[in-house]
């Protein structure tokens, strides 16, 4: 598919008020697709309703998804059971609990592709520490700070992900987006509160500051190349398919701008956004 790139719509946050059903309302579901080639028509609502282009990248988002999740829970593990403190630890397992569902859940929509679909469940559920797809999965939490600027900066990576197929035109996948997001924010605002208490209490809570900016200079590089490459024609295509809301470079600026405030607050410093970079 060629040709320029409509820019997709905000997602509309009016349609599905809560307020309605407590009046004895009803929720009206986003029927149609929003943008892309197939803009107003119905989403679709079955794996055999897609063409087999848009199918194989269904497949291919939902196999890097799950990729992800499983991955996440083997970089976790080690600190289940030695995170700091026990409000520390009870977030680590709930965080490795949320990450297993998200696999879970994409592993579903894989499903619904058949004997192609399940044949990757069983390879994903294969895959070993250091065998996975993108480079931030397959590097350890080393120290406290790594846990804490992966959540921060990695999970961040990964809500923009999420935030991109909202409300998109595979009706299973845009239904799983609310839940998921609602689990990462909790990802989020620990990774930044880890950050904040090593800078606060440099030394005293478990590593210092100068250990947290090092940690932020290990995965904030990693975190910028998981977008993707700037002029990807994968990207493209999901924009015109209707599945994602914007091209790598555009969630990667979004990306950048939300991070740069975000980390001058916690006390830390980002590196160049240039620096250490293998995927632009
Ligand atoms: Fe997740
Ligand atoms: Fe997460």
């Amino acid at each position: 598919m060629s040709g320029p790139v409509t820019p997709p719509p905000a997602v509309s946050k009016t349609r599905a008020g809560s307020s309605s059903l407590k009046d004895g309302g009803t929720v009206v579901p986003v029927r149609e697709i929003l943008w892309g080639a197939s803009a107003g028509a119905h989403k679709y609502e079955t794996a055999e309703e897609l063409d087999p282009e848009m199918a194989k990248l269904v497949v291919k988002l939902m196999v890097v998804q799950a990729d992800t999740e499983f991955a996440s829970i083997q970089q976790h593990r080690p600190w289940l059971d030695t995170a700091p403190t026990l409000e520390d630890r009870w977030i680590e397992s709930r965080i490795v609990a949320d990450e297993a569902r998200h696999g879970l859940q994409a592993c579903r929509i894989l499903r619904d592709f058949g004997e192609a679909g399940q044949r990757y469940i069983d390879e994903l559920l294969a895959k070993r520490e250091g065998e996975h797809k993108l480079d931030a999965f397959n590097m350890k939490f080393d120290t406290w700070g790594d846990v804490g600027a992966f959540t921060c900066f990695v999970d961040r990576v990964g809500v923009y992900q999420l935030r991109a197929f909202q409300e998109c035109s595979y009706g299973p996948l845009a239904r799983a987006m609310p839940l998921m997001l609602s689990e990462e924010q909790l990802h989020l605002n620990f990774g930044a509160s880890v950050l904040r208490r090593m800078v606060q209490n440099d030394g005293k809570y478990y590593g210092s500051k100068e250990e947290a900016q090092r940690s932020v200079n290990k995965w904030y590089p990693r975190a910028l190349d998981m977008f993707g490459h700037s002029n990807s024609a994968t990207s493209r295509r999901a924009i015109e398919y209707g599945l994602k809301r914007w091209t790598n470079e555009d969630a990667r600026a979004r990306y950048i701008q939300e991070v740069t405030g975000l980390t001058a607050n916690i006390g830390l410093e980002l590196p160049d956004p240039a620096t250490d970079r293998h995927v632009l």
